[in-house]
């Protein structure tokens, strides 16, 4: 099943599509009828300085002519020489090209080099193959020697320009690459002789021919000039159109999303913040505009999201576009990602990242001087800037990329914005809002048995709409006295409900209760694939199934909060969206998390915890209402108590919450960090520079608002001082008055393993004293320093199974656990309850407890288990366990900086490898795929598909067929993901080989 053939399809692909995508671009003619402009609908627009103007509503009456993607505008290419001020412009052109490209040419290039460049500079061969238009086609003239008849889909090849290096031809593919190496005037020149010397006696026809070709040259001129519109699909090969299509069964954008891809402010790439309400089709809009970065501007695109299970969506969702349009898809979350990423020379990549991986890799772009070829950034749910800490990584990234780049386009789109202005301030960005939803959602709330239609703009806010069937017996009206059964089964299980709780166990609570009602007939809904589901969640817990999944699965309901493991969550998530389940209950996380829209979303109480719900928590949450092409409306019902109605009123009618800076947020530690990065990444060496980026800052822009009492120049003193103090800076001589700032190696360590601030110092002991005495017959004293300090106090150690792990540590575990400050002494009297009087310190011994815990996970790989011993949920060890791994690369990264730890760099390494895939080794290789978990991959390689390379060339019918609960669209998108990762992996190998054989530019110096 798996030959070298089906390798040898991913291997050769990128050339052979290339020939055939170039060979479409234009050889055979047909010009369609001319297309209307994109209609617009109702919008408004504003300018950075926060005016709002609107644009035009209606429809565009201008049209212009489109061509098809097959069309020839240059059958004759005699038209090229009617024009003499056309010859005289492509000379200017060409010239300036040279000029160009002379500039950046290593003295020794010949002469045959330097065409070459020109051509590759100017006339890339990717962007070429999907240029439909009349530019296309006049490039295509241009680059083409001869007419040629002949010219067919599989016998054109133009050399690899952009990498100096010929194409490599395969079957069929013709090479004419010298050909095209000729330069345009050379090339031109002889198509006058050619074309002196046919007859001249030039019909009436040919002449309104040429013409319009001549119209079109001018068009095809500004266009390579000005960057104009190379593509009929928003500037895009109508290609990316039908690949929407088949990919997102997208047929017609909204006419919102057609209106703000023809903004000004879009086309002119300033920066934009776009706002629509939740399922607004927000995404496509910035995809699309990611694609036209990638494929049109040939620069690389990074598109942030707020949660690694975001991120693992779209690059199974992306990649196929990636495979299919030829760019690279690169997952910067949880462990993955390199640092500086690869550089690539053939190909554009779009890096999708969390927060706090996109920070570290603009860092590292800074840092390689690499940060201009981010074309575009986006950043999804741009709200997040004003969460916490989060926030305050999110800024600084901006901030940098804003300061640095000033070529890079920054995106920004939000449901919920209550202060756009500031933002487009930060952003200097024009904003785009509209209340566009495809479904309908209509708002409730329930107060005792009446539920009441949600308008803000009565008085009272809610208005009477209907009594509650309620039929209950004085049992069930005491077990749920606020009628959620009744509510839910008005719905389930033929349409969808989701029930967001205030805490994770009420989640359980509730998804347990509501089964003891259900009647019989719930079960028999979709029973075996509800039966198939709990086969799966139990192996996917290794023969542990949870007893509460196991009661209310067979009744289509779960429960979905952090304490599942991912690969629960992940099956819950896919049986839910497939119709197996009908109801969730669910924390707020679901909310933000990932897609999963529900017919009724039901809010079983105005709280998050002990919190009263804010408004933008509110709005993400009944935004999960209506499924778009399933849906006709969706409803989300508030459930509420008397004592509550005043604050709900408040709730749905108040504006969105202000989103303000949070580079003040804990103590500073985000301005802290930023400035020491700003003087570790050399963007700024002096006190006035730093003063100067700060006025790029969120924080500028809010100073009076979030700093009220102290200006932000007063702070950044301040800070510099501390970090001076903390030893993590120095001033190093004055240069014209001016003090210059410069890290010192504990700040560098710092910056560069992202280590917080408020606890470098602490690693510092830490990793010295592990020094002296580091246990190497085990795991445990490794696991201990890399131990996240941030996880101790959300754990409190039971002292029995203290004492129990405690006791079972071999005697150097224990002689090490004590060197660290937990001596067996402590353990013991507190199991026993005795009072101790020596004093411990309660962050090591913590600390020491969860380093246990993932000594355990090491040696046995099987979480449950592990879960159990320590009385921990399972959800919690997974995410201890990612934490390690995370932080232990950071503390890796900080060792590196440190000649004292060199000893710990190799250490280091293996034990990350390890925590990251705490897995069977052979599992390792299909987990890399995005979203591809332990027990998935479990499933792939029992069924034979073992590597990288069997999952690329799986036929993804054959897989839904052999694998249990896969669905067609998981397969395809596992399929391209493990695609992309290999080409990732082999391009990535090339590039090394390149540069490995690339002549110094020194070397005739020499
Ligand atoms: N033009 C369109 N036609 C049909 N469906 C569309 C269109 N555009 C987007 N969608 C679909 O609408 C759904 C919601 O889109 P999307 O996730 O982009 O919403 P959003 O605006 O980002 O909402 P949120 O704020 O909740 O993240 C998706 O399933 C998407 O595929
Ligand atoms: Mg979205």
């Amino acid at each position: 099943m798996y030959t070298d053939n089906h390798m040898y399809d991913i291997v050769v692909k990128r050339n052979s599509s290339s020939s055939r995508k170039r060979s479409w671009n234009g050889m055979r003619s047909h010009i369609t009828p001319p297309k209307k402009r994109p209609s617009f609908t109702s919008g408004t627009c504003s300018a950075g300085d926060g005016h709002t103007y609107s644009q035009d509503m209606t429809e565009n009456k201008d049209t212009e002519l489109c061509f098809s993607d097959n069309e020839d505008l240059f059958e004759g290419y005699d038209s090229i020489v009617g024009d003499s001020s056309f010859l005289a412009k492509l000379e200017d052109v060409e010239l300036q090209m040279r000029q160009h490209h002379k500039d950046q040419q290593t003295p020794h290039c010949c002469e045959d080099q330097l065409l070459d460049s020109i051509l590759a500079e100017d006339f890339r061969d990717s962007p070429l193959r999907t240029l439909p238009s009349s530019p296309l086609a006049f490039r295509q003239a241009v680059m083409t020697p001869q007419k040629s008849p002949s010219r067919g889909v599989h016998n054109t090849s133009t050399p690899d320009l952009k990498n100096n290096k010929p194409t490599i031809c395969h079957a069929g593919v013709n090479k004419s690459a010298p050909k095209a190496r000729r330069s345009m005037k050379d090339h031109l020149k002889k198509v006058l002789i050619e074309n002196a010397a046919t007859s001249n006696t030039i019909s009436n026809r040919v002449r309104q021919k040429e013409a319009v070709i001549t119209e079109e040259m001018g068009v095809a001129m500004e266009s390579i000039s000005a960057e104009g519109d190379l593509g009929p699909f928003f500037g895009l090969p109508s290609r990316v159109k039908d690949l929407i299509c088949r990919l997102k069964g997208i047929q017609d954008l909204y006419d919102w999303q057609k209106t703000c891809l023809s903004l000004d402010s879009v086309q002119q790439r300033r920066n934009l913040i776009y706002s629509l309400p939740t399922s607004g089709g927000k995404t496509l809009v910035a995809e699309i505009l990611i694609f036209k970065e990638l494929l049109c501007r040939m620069k690389d695109a990074l598109l942030i999201l707020p949660y690694i299970s975001l991120v693992q969506e779209k690059v199974r969702g992306l990649s196929s576009f990636g495979i299919e349009l030829d760019f690279m898809v690169e997952e910067y979350a949880g462990s993955k990602g390199r640092f500086p990423p690869v550089k690539r020379r053939s190909k554009n990549s779009l890096y999708i990242t969390t927060i706090e991986k996109g920070h570290s890799l603009v860092n590292s772009l800074i840092e390689m001087d690499r940060l201009g070829n981010i074309g575009l950034v986006v950043v999804d749910e741009l709200h997040m800037l004003g969460d916490g800490n989060r926030g305050a990584i999110l800024e600084m990234t901006l901030s940098k990329i804003l300061y640095m780049s000033k070529s890079t386009q920054i995106i920004g789109m939000s449901a919920t914005l209550g202060n756009v202005g500031d933002l487009q301030r930060f952003l200097k960005a024009e904003n785009y809002t509209n209340d566009f939803r495809p479904v309908e959602l209509k708002e409730y709330v329930k107060i005792k048995d009446s539920i009441y239609e949600v308008d803000p703009k009565e008085e009272e806010c809610f208005r009477f709409s209907r009594l509650l069937d309620i039929k209950y017996s004085s049992g069930m009206q005491k077990l749920d006295p606020d009628h959620i059964i009744a509510l839910a089964t008005e719905i389930i299980p033929q349409q969808s409900c989701l029930i967001f709780c205030p805490t994770k166990k009420n989640c359980e609570n509730l998804a347990g209760m509501i089964c003891k009602y259900l009647n019989k007939e719930f079960r028999k809904h979709k029973e075996t694939e509800k039966a198939t589901l709990l086969g799966e969640l139990k192996s996917s817990g290794n023969g542990s199934l949870c007893p509460v999944l196991q009661k209310t699965v067979p009744f289509g309901l779960a429960y979905h909060h952090s304490g599942l493991t991912s690969d629960e969550k992940k099956l819950v998530e896919e049986a839910y969206s497939s119709g197996v389940l009908c109801l969730l209950t669910c924390t707020s996380t679901l909310a933000a998390g990932i897609n999963l829209p529900a017919r009724r979303v039901i809010l079983r109480s105005p709280y998050v915890a002990a919190d009263f719900l804010k408004r933008s928590q509110y709005k993400q949450m009944v935004g999960r209402a209506g499924r778009a092409g399933i849906d006709a409306m969706g409803e989300s019902i508030l459930v509420l108590q008397e004592k509550d109605i005043n604050m709900a009123k408040k709730l749905v009618s108040a504006p969105v919450e202000k989103c303000y800076s949070n580079l003040l947020h804990d103590g500073g530690q985000g301005l802290l960090s930023l400035v020491l990065s700003l003087i570790g990444l050399k963007i700024t060496t002096t006190i006035e520079q730093v003063r100067d980026f700060m006025k790029g800052t969120l924080l500028n822009v809010q100073e009076a608002q979030v700093s009220p009492e102290r200006s932000l120049w007063d702070l950044t003193l301040e800070f510099i001082e501390k970090l001076r103090q903390k030893a993590l800076i120095e001033a190093s001589g004055d240069v014209n008055d001016e003090t210059i700032l410069q890290i010192t190696r504990l700040g560098r360590a710092t910056f560069k393993g992202s280590v917080d601030l408020s606890y470098c110092d602490l690693l510092y002991r830490d990793l010295s004293k592990g020094l002296e005495g580091l246990l190497l017959n085990s795991f445990l004293h490794l696991l201990y320093l890399v131990t996240p300090y941030d996880m101790v106090h959300q754990c409190k150690p039971d002292w029995m199974i203290y004492f129990r792990q405690f006791t079972n540590l071999s005697a150097a575990e224990q002689k090490m656990a004590s060197a660290v400050g937990v001596p067996e002494s402590f353990v013991t009297r507190k199991a026993a309850g005795q009072s101790v009087r020596k004093t411990v310190d309660i962050v090591v011994v913590n600390r020491l407890y969860l380093a246990m815990v993932l000594y355990s996970l090491l040696k046995e790989t099987n979480l449950w288990n592990v879960s159990d011993r320590f009385q921990l949920t399972r959800g919690f060890v997974q995410t201890l366990l990612s934490s390690a791994s995370a932080f232990g690369s950071s503390v890796l990264h900080f060792t590196e900086e440190l000649e004292e730890f060199w000893a710990y760099k190799a250490l280091l390494s293996e034990l990350t490898r390890r925590l990251t895939y705490c897995v069977q080794a052979e599992l390792i290789p299909l987990m890399e795929v995005a979203g591809v978990m332990e027990h998935r991959a479990k499933q792939l390689y029992n069924a034979g598909y073992k590597t990288l390379a069997h999952l690329a060339n799986a036929d993804p019918k054959i897989l839904v067929q052999t694998i249990d609960n896969l669905f067609k669209k998981q397969a395809d998108q596992i399929t391209a993901s493990a695609k992309m990762l290999i080409k990732e992996k082999a391009d990535a190998l090339q590039e090394e080989v390149d540069d490995l054989l690339m002549l110094p530019s020194d070397l005739l110096s020499l």
